[in-house]
């Protein structure tokens, strides 16, 4: 049997966390073959500490074979302590009448703190992936707060867009969802990302032209596929959960074990490339290997392109620059 991995979950007895946790313990992220410990974070209420532990207690009635042990807690360094994968998924919603500059500097201060706390603690290899919004600037905050931690392993995630890009093309092509590769989801994860299908192929053949149909990209499938969190909103009254926490098991699932070979949307700090500045957490095209991942460099940008990441990166930027004094 393989030694367990530390898995730390913050914001565990939230709607995302109850459907992510039961996955992870049952190796759907990690491996069939790889023991888990779960590390669990929640805020330091009664209500929130009692739901955590009712969530323990359906974990523990599960039995699963690969749950080598839990930890409930409100402290960021009890959870975080060798934790070589950290799913940041707990984060401040925006309460009535909060600006969104109101919410960005209240989550500056949550992941500050839970960057500072991973900078001590964690694992030095610790895989961090970032899900609580807005997840792009949240990961950048905590990975400016770790400075002794490699940069590259503070990830956000861009997956669920990714996916939802997928199964809107799927569709459109009268395509399976698992034949099209090469799909891209730049920037943000927030309505002004671009789901970009240029190069993307099914059978090795372009999608782009089997769809044919240029207004139906601009005007139909990136306005749907940024407002899709809105229509759950709309439809279900909640936010996005299931898909959500799917996307994060494929996330880490695809870091730590591979991709093969194939492109999956990742947010991770720049290194330049695109013209996007160094150490902005942006969605790139990559793949995954032996538990790293590589960006795919050196794709043609048309004007139409160009115009959207710069435009998701110019939020980006503006969110950076609310938060810059709080990172010294
Ligand atoms: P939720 O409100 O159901 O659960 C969040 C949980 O986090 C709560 O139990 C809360 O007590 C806990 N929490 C808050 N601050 C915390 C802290 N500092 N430390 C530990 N725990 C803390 O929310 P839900 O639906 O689970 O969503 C979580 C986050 O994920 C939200 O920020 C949401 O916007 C984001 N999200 C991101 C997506 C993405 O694609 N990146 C997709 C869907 C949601």
């Amino acid at each position: 049997m393989k030694a367990p991995v530390r898995v730390a979950v913050t914001g565990a007895a939230g709607q995302i966390g109850y459907a992510l946790l039961f996955r992870i313990a049952s190796g759907e992220m990690l491996g069939k073959d790889q023991p888990v410990i779960l590390q669990l974070l929640e805020l330091p209420l009664d209500k929130a500490q009692a739901a955590l532990k009712g969530v323990m207690m359906e974990l523990e009635d599960c039995a699963f074979p690969l749950l080598a042990g839990m930890v409930g807690t409100d402290d960021p360094e009890v959870a975080f302590k060798d934790a070589d994968v950290a799913l940041l998924v707990g984060a401040r919603p925006r309460g009535p009448g909060m600006e969104r500059k109101d919410l960005l500097l209240e989550n500056a201060k949550i992941f500050t703190a839970q960057g500072a706390a991973l900078n001590k603690v964690a694992s030095r290899d610790v895989k961090v992936l970032v899900v609580g919004n807005p997840a792009n600037t949240n990961a950048y905050i905590a990975m400016k707060s770790a400075p002794d931690l490699p940069a590259k392993n503070f990830t956000a995630m861009l997956r669920l867009d990714h996916n939802r890009a997928l199964s809107q093309l799927a569709n459109k092509a009268g395509v399976a969802v698992g034949d099209i590769e090469k799909l891209i989801v730049w920037g943000n994860h927030s309505p002004t990302m671009y789901p970009d299908y240029r190069f993307a192929t099914v059978g090795g053949a372009s999608l782009k032209d089997r769809i044919g149909d240029d207004d139906w990209n601009a005007n139909d499938f990136i306005p749907k596929v940024g407002k899709r969190g809105a229509a759950i909103i709309e439809a279900r009254g909640l936010s996005s959960a299931a898909s959500a926490a799917n996307a994060a098991i494929d996330h880490v699932r695809d870091w730590v074990l591979g991709s093969d070979g194939k492109w999956v949307t990742m947010g991770i700090p720049s290194d330049g490339s695109y013209g996007i500045p160094e150490g902005v957490i942006f969605g790139f095209p990559v793949i995954t290997k032996d538990g790293e991942y590589t960006m795919v460099k050196d794709l043609p940008v048309d004007d139409f392109s160009q115009k959207a990441i710069d435009k998701t990166l110019a939020e980006l930027e503006e969110e950076r620059s609310g938060v810059s004094h709080l990172l010294g």
